[in-house]
């Protein structure tokens, strides 16, 4: 993947807007960022929507199991004041309706599938189809990612032309034969685990390191250093500000 870029907005621009909503992927590009990280879960009805949690606590005025909802209920939820006030009335957006923004800024994407557990592979193959229909392709391909390796397996399938990234948290001893059982394109890895050593080792497979998530400049580029492509940051405009650069 040669377009990848430095930095890649986490779920928008996390830090000054409610994540994963479009206020947030609005603020992104306002910081400057071209590229987005998304997380998409289905509701019970099947509907791919961006939404971290299995539950809808943290970031929405609704309770409960994010898949126990059908889209139209899930429409009537607040995602936005728990944030901050000024943010009431934002909601918890479609995957339709997020790439209304993403294709019509022709920005990058890296779609992060989320599944609810259990719902792996149905969750994998609404979010690739609707992608497959919707992507043009006059921009470069989304970047799909997922810590479920089921999910992957659907991405090599549905898209196998797709780039896929394969995300990990503690990584499996054998991770170096997943990803490439999985024809995984990237590595995608947890921040605070790195060292000059690990990436050296990512990058030994012959593929680009992203890491997340990494707010703080002198961490980033210090993971730069190391040989990291690129970082996934709750705040992009800080970030870049302070490594001034200007390949966002
Ligand atoms: O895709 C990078 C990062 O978003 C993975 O962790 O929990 O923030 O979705 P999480
Ligand atoms: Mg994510």
């Amino acid at each position: 993947m040669s377009m990848l870029p430095r930095i890649i907005g986490h779920r928008g621009a996390k830090e000054s807007a409610p994540e994963n909503t479009l206020a947030s992927l609005r603020e992104a590009v306002r910081q400057g960022v071209r590229w987005i990280e998304i997380d998409v879960m289905l509701t019970r009805d099947r509907v791919p929507v961006l939404i971290h949690d299995d539950r809808l606590d943290r970031t929405t005025d609704g309770t409960g199991a994010v898949a126990d909802l059908d889209l139209a209920d899930l429409r009537r939820l607040d995602a936005g004041s728990w944030f901050d006030p000024r943010f009431a009335g934002e909601t918890v957006p479609t995957l339709d309706e997020c790439l209304d923004f993403v294709i019509g800024e022709g920005l990058g994407l890296n779609m992060e599938i989320k599944p609810y557990p259990g719902h792996e592979v149905a969750t994998a193959e609404a979010a690739i189809a609707l992608l497959r229909r919707r992507w043009p392709t006059d921009l470069p391909p989304p970047l799909l990612s997922s810590f479920e390796t089921v999910c992957l397996e659907v991405a090599q399938l549905q898209a196998p032309d797709w780039p896929r990234g394969y995300l990990m948290w503690e990584p499996p001893s054998d991770w170096a034969t997943i990803a490439d059982r999985l024809g995984a394109t990237t590595l995608n890895v947890e921040q605070s685990r790195q060292t000059a050593e690990s990436v050296a080792a990512y990058r030994a497979t012959g593929r680009p390191v992203l890491v997340y998530t990494v707010n703080d400049p002198t961490r980033a580029r210090e993971l730069f250093g190391w040989g990291v492509t690129s970082i996934f940051t709750d705040a992009p405009g800080r970030v870049a500000a302070a490594l001034s650069t200007s390949r966002t």
